[in-house]
């Protein structure tokens, strides 16, 4: 099977991202509960707000292969962009997927004078790989912080 070259993701894909993403982090090593309602709303979300960017590669049935999606945001004189989503179809995960959507991604970006793109993700997991051999670095002077709120 042939895979398009990535082009932007609209709003009529986000049904089909949808379906995609809630199969993926079902499964190892995500294992999260998510339903194709739950994953929409919150691609919604991200498409919903300002400095949207997304890739989407397709395979030549047109079904979604992989997507990568995220926000820029205003930072002093340039932008950031916060990278929120990605994935790609676990039976096609390994194959330069991945890379191909980053790369078309960071070519959409470099249109936007965007100074750095940044993501959260498990440290022990093995996408951390995958970003790092996208030139990603885990910060030494920066550390995420999450509270729990509800007894999570
Ligand atoms: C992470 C993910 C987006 C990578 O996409 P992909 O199409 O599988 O990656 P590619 O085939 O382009 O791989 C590119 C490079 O990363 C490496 N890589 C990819 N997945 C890897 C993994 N699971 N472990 C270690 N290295 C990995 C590949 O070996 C390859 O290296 P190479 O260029 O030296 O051969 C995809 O595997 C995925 O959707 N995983 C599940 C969801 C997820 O974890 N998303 C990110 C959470 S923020």
């Amino acid at each position: 099977m042939t895979v398009i070259a990535p082009r932007r993701l609209e709003l009529r894909d986000l049904k089909a991202c949808a379906a995609l993403f809630a199969q993926v982090f079902s499964t190892e090593p995500w294992s999260e509960p998510w339903g194709v309602d739950g994953a929409l709303a919150r691609l919604e979300h991200f498409h919903a707000s300002p400095g949207f960017v997304g890739m989407l590669s397709l395979g030549d049935k047109g079904e979604v292969m992989g997507f990568v999606l995220g926000n820029l945001e205003p930072y002093l004189d340039c932008h950031l962009f916060y990278l929120r989503e990605m994935c790609v179809a676990s039976q096609r995960q390994g194959q330069g997927i991945g890379s191909q959507l980053y790369r078309a991604l960071e070519r959409e970006l470099a249109e936007r004078d965007v100074r750095a793109v940044y993501l959260a993700t498990g440290r022990d997991i093995p996408a951390a790989g995958f970003y790092q051999g996208l030139g990603f670095r885990c910060s030494e002077t920066m550390a995420f912080y999450a509270k729990g709120l509800k007894g999570d």
